[in-house]
């Protein structure tokens, strides 16, 4: 089975938790686009949900599919977040913001009542670190920051380079770290938000309730394993 169907079943296993009524938010990604046109096509069919999109690009998506979008400004909690992974544990801790989207994901993730992530079988890892950690910082003095982060870890590139630096939808620049294999999440967590300069880092940790993972043809809901 190819990754996009392990994506696409992962992401419409997802969606099937969502019922009528609920505030839902929208993560940002190639396997959350399965989700949203799985949702559209619900929508169409009746279901009535109100969305929070995690990033322009979500944004014009859900509005091509016709769902109802809310303004973040507009909710205070949400029933459930639905987005993707760059990489998971166990213990469902994540690695995200491999599109840039970690602050919106994270504000959104962190007001819903259940993160749901859906991830096709190459996110899945014991240790995570295999894939650069991105962390935003505000562009006002981020060679600063980034001196700041190096003492923490010595592979850092600030996405899109000096010259054309990758701007978020919330302003900010992004830096990928290559920590390798990180043991203690939630220390790393405490110490990159120590920071000055930092607003966010890719490190979801304890967040997610569940995570539907493709493999094969077939989808697993898996739980937080300690
Ligand atoms: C967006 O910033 C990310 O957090 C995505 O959720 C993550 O990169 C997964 O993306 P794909 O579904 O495209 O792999």
């Amino acid at each position: 089975m190819s990754q996009d169907n392990e994506k696409r079943i992962a992401a419409e296993s997802a969606a099937s938790m969502v019922h009528d009524g609920m505030i839902v938010g929208l993560g940002t990604g190639s396997t959350a686009e399965f989700a949203i046109a799985r949702l559209g096509e619900k929508v169409r069919g009746g279901l009535r949900i109100k969305g929070v999109p995690t990033s322009e690009r979500t944004a014009n998506r859900a509005r091509n599919e016709r769902i109802p979008l809310l303004d973040f400004s507009q909710v205070t909690r949400l029933d459930m977040a639905l987005d993707g992974a760059d990489e998971f544990d166990p213990a469902l801790n994540l690695i995200k913001g491999g599109g840039g989207a970690l602050f919106r994901e994270k504000i959104v993730a962190a007001a819903a009542d259940k993160l749901v992530i859906f991830a096709d079988s190459s996110k899945q890892v014991e240790k995570l670190g295999r894939f650069p950690l991105p962390v935003e910082v505000n562009p006002f003095g981020w060679q600063v920051t980034l001196e700041k982060i190096k003492a923490l870890c010595p592979e850092v590139t600030l996405r899109g380079g000096s010259d054309k630096p990758f701007v978020t939808d919330n302003h900010g620049y992004i830096i990928d770290c290559g920590f390798g294999q990180i043991d203690d999440p939630a220390e790393l967590e405490r110490q990159l938000k120590s920071i000055v300069g930092v607003v966010e880092t890719g490190l979801f940790v304890g967040m997610a309730q569940f995570v539907c993972l493709g493999r094969g043809d077939k989808v697993e809901v898996l739980k937080p394993r300690a």
